[in-house]
């Protein structure tokens, strides 16, 4: 793929089909949040600007994907679209056994339920809040071996998002016998939408190896990575996207993937393996809850997307605007000293919350107050992921999350850079009334993934974001 020498990076599609956004003024906004408890999860879509709530499920889907969805086998056993998806699955990754799932937390939900037991523990660099939560559910523990540089968020590293392999080795050595599996999430979305790099997992492999473990990637984000390992990992740059990643895949012995992240569908996902007695039991646990092994809970539509979709998601025109278009966004705000945890991901911009708020202490949930202000001033959605997130542990206490951020998810090939520049704007404006923002108060919660229906309240002094 060659580009013209020009400075602009365009992106590499024109527009086929429009949904128009609705404005708000910020008061209408602000009583929008109060209905909703405070929690942007609760608010309706239609009320969000520019929504960069999640980039899960909410690509737009390109004019061939669209067209591949006609062409879906809705045979209840063995349709075309099942095998179309599963060569397509199978030529990128490599494993013996491909099992559709309607998204990324049914692959997991199945993953642990057949290989975990109570007590046990699943290394990963970062677990996802679904990825913890679904292990935490089988009584085991999740634990989180990020390298110490991945936690430090304003310092520059090209894969923030690699294991510490020495802490796993350690893990391995000592409690080898409660680790059914090792994990590794590509790239690292609670950390920041970091990369993994080859060496890390070429690492990992050795020490699974040795201590005779699986391997398995959580390989929602796996194009953006390998698009990472080209740019920035040595003997990489001449490679496409497509060979990276098949290497990736090919370190492991299997993986979950949600298909609403890098198969650019609005639905889906897949557990892929080697291993045939886990693919087995898998398969019986799809059929009670998901649907038959050659739908897995999708339409054959669905899987005609996803079997295109993972096609597009290589291609380098495609990687190169969409890694772009996030470090423009991380630019615009590291210019006037927003903080933002550096180097910008591969999917999104994420806030550094708890320095933004110095004055606001974790418990206090500096991401929601950031988040909140950010829905109010400029009608622009992100999500905390911090203290609200990570902070209650499965005995019911509450401890600081690791770091306070807010992630700006930015949806594939949705929003164009004039939004882009909106959103720096809105960010602006809330780091410029942040002296004013206030905490706030958990009202009511569930026990377990709390972060989507809590209510909270803002405590005193916040009356407004101004
Ligand atoms: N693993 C990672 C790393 C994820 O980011 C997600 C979803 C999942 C697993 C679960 O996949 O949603 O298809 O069930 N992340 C979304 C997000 C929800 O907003 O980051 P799913």
């Amino acid at each position: 793929m060659s580009f013209p020498a020009f400075q602009t990076i365009i992106e590499p599609f024109r527009i086929k089909s429009v949904e128009t956004i609705k404005s708000t003024t910020q008061k209408e906004r602000r009583k929008a949040l109060e209905e909703a408890g405070f929690n942007v999860f609760r608010l309706r879509a239609e009320d969000v600007l520019i929504d960069l709530l999640t980039d899960s499920g909410t690509s737009a889907m390109s004019a061939a994907q669209w067209g591949a969805l006609i062409q879906g086998d809705e045979s209840y056993a063995g349709s075309r679209s099942y095998y179309r998806f599963r060569d397509a699955v199978k030529d990128l990754t490599g494993f013996r056994h491909i099992i559709p799932t309607h998204q990324g937390r049914a692959a997991e939900r199945i993953l642990f339920h057949t290989v975990l037991k109570s007590g046990d523990v699943v290394p990963n660099n970062n677990h996802f809040d679904t990825t913890r939560a679904n292990i935490e559910f089988e009584g085991a523990e999740a634990r989180d071996l990020v390298i110490a540089e991945g936690r430090m968020p304003d310092l520059l590293h090209p894969f923030k998002g690699n294991i510490d392999l020495l802490a796993l080795e350690k893990l391995l050595a000592e409690e080898g016998d409660r680790v059914p599996l090792v994990m590794v999430t590509v790239t690292n979305n609670s950390g920041g939408g970091q990369p993994v790099s080859l060496a890390n997992l070429r690492g990992v492999r050795a020490l699974c190896d040795r201590y005779r473990k699986p391997f398995f990637l959580d390989a929602c984000r796996f194009a953006e990575n390998a698009y990472f390992i080209k740019r920035r990992e040595d003997g990489n740059a001449h490679r496409t996207p497509k060979e990276i990643a098949k290497e990736m895949f090919s370190l492991a012995d299997g993986c979950t993937m949600s298909a609403k992240k890098d198969g650019l569908a609005n639905i889906g996902g897949f557990l892929a393996m080697d291993s045939d007695d886990w693919a087995e039991q898998a398969r019986n646990l799809l059929i009670l809850t998901e649907g038959f092994p050659t739908y897995g809970g999708l339409a054959g539509y669905d899987l005609e997307a996803i079997a295109r979709g993972l096609e597009e998601v290589v291609e380098e025109s495609y990687l190169h605007y969409r890694i772009r278009s996030i470090e423009y966004l991380a630019e615009k705000l590291a210019a006037v000293d927003v903080p933002i945890l550096r180097p910008a991901g591969g999917h999104a911009v994420y806030l550094d919350a708890r320095s933004l708020l110095p004055h606001i202490p974790p418990r206090q949930y500096p991401g929601i107050a950031l988040v909140n202000a950010l829905y109010e001033l400029g009608g622009v959605r992100g999500v905390e992921i911090g203290t609200v997130m990570f902070g209650l542990k499965p005995d019911g206490t509450e401890e600081p999350a690791a770091l306070d951020l807010v992630r700006l998810a930015i949806p594939r090939r949705v929003y164009t850079q004039s939004h882009i520049d909106y959103v720096a704007e809105s960010v602006i404006a809330a780091a410029r009334a942040s002296d004013g923002l206030r905490g706030y108060r958990i009202v009511s919660a569930p026990r377990m993934l709390r972060h989507f229906t809590a209510r909270f309240e803002p405590l005193a002094g916040n009356a407004d974001a101004r």
